[in-house]
């Protein structure tokens, strides 16, 4: 039997990712901090044939609080596979007009993720049997652009504090991955629907982790085509790239 444990498990790409191993019969344990959306999340998975599934309720939105929901996880014994899953985007448009709005930003997709995988990499190091990690970075990680360069910053935090994770736990039985989707159909991108590039369906999201963690994969791209897009992205000249409208 395997423990999973997610920390923003009512996100639409953890919850998606959660059904997949409901399905197999995992136990759950599922940070969020929306108590109604939580117990709907608990339900919807109790009813895809989840074994035990553990509900805790923690905002993830400060130093002490990250801490106490990586404790919680951990408090009832070991625990298999943990997803890292929260995060916010607001537009570049509402953190240009504040910068309490653009401080959050950086601080939840940035500060506090890291932070989250660093306490769950040193958890997972202490168990005999090790664990699985991954991380939820984004495609927007790898280069800076106009349209979302704070979030892109905080996902290339991300990005590089996994990379440091993979070279510390390398001759470990801990194993990280980096999961870096391109745009999804979750609440997240609600109004980007319609628009271009389309929005990747959840599912496929959510099917990659589950091959990803099984196969301890240091990154996957999702959908797998944002890896060759990401590639010319960032080779583009200075020149041709500022022309665009990224
Ligand atoms: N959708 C995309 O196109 C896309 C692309 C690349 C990467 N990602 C990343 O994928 C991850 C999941 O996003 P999603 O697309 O599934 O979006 P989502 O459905 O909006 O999920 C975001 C989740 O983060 C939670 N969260 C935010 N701040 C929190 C806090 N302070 N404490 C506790 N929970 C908090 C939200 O909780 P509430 O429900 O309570 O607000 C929500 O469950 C994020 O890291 C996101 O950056 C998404």
């Amino acid at each position: 039997m395997t423990t999973v444990a997610v920390l923003g498990a009512t996100s639409g790409i953890a919850h998606a990712t959660l059904r997949q191993w409901a399905a197999r019969g995992d136990d759950l344990r599922l940070v969020a901090r929306d108590a109604e959306r939580l117990a709907r999340v608990e339900g919807d998975l109790t009813a895809r044939g989840a074994g035990a599934v553990v509900p805790l309720l923690h905002d993830l939105g400060t130093v002490e609080a990250v801490e106490a929901a990586v404790d919680a996880l951990f408090a009832d014994g070991p625990v298999d596979v943990v997803l890292v899953a929260f995060g916010t985007m607001p537009s570049q448009e509402d953190a240009d007009a504040s910068a309490a709005v653009a401080a959050s930003l950086l601080t939840v997709n940035g500060t506090l993720t890291a932070l989250a995988a660093h306490l769950v990499a040193l958890r997972l190091g202490e168990q005999a049997s090790g664990g699985r990690l991954a991380v939820i970075g984004s495609v927007a990680g790898d280069r800076g652009r106009q349209s979302n360069y704070l979030y892109g910053a905080a996902k290339a935090m991300v990005a590089t504090a996994v990379a440091g994770l993979q070279h510390r736990c390398a001759d470990t039985s801990v194993d990280v991955t980096l999961v870096k989707p391109g745009p999804t159909d979750t609440p997240m991108t609600a109004h980007l629907r319609g628009g271009r590039p389309a929005l990747a369906k959840v599912e496929t999201v959510a099917g990659d982790i589950v091959k990803a963690v099984d196969e301890r994969r240091p990154v996957v791209y999702t959908p797998r085509r944002w890896a060759v897009i990401m590639t010319i992205v960032r080779l583009l000249p200075r020149r041709v790239f500022e022309r665009t409208k990224l």
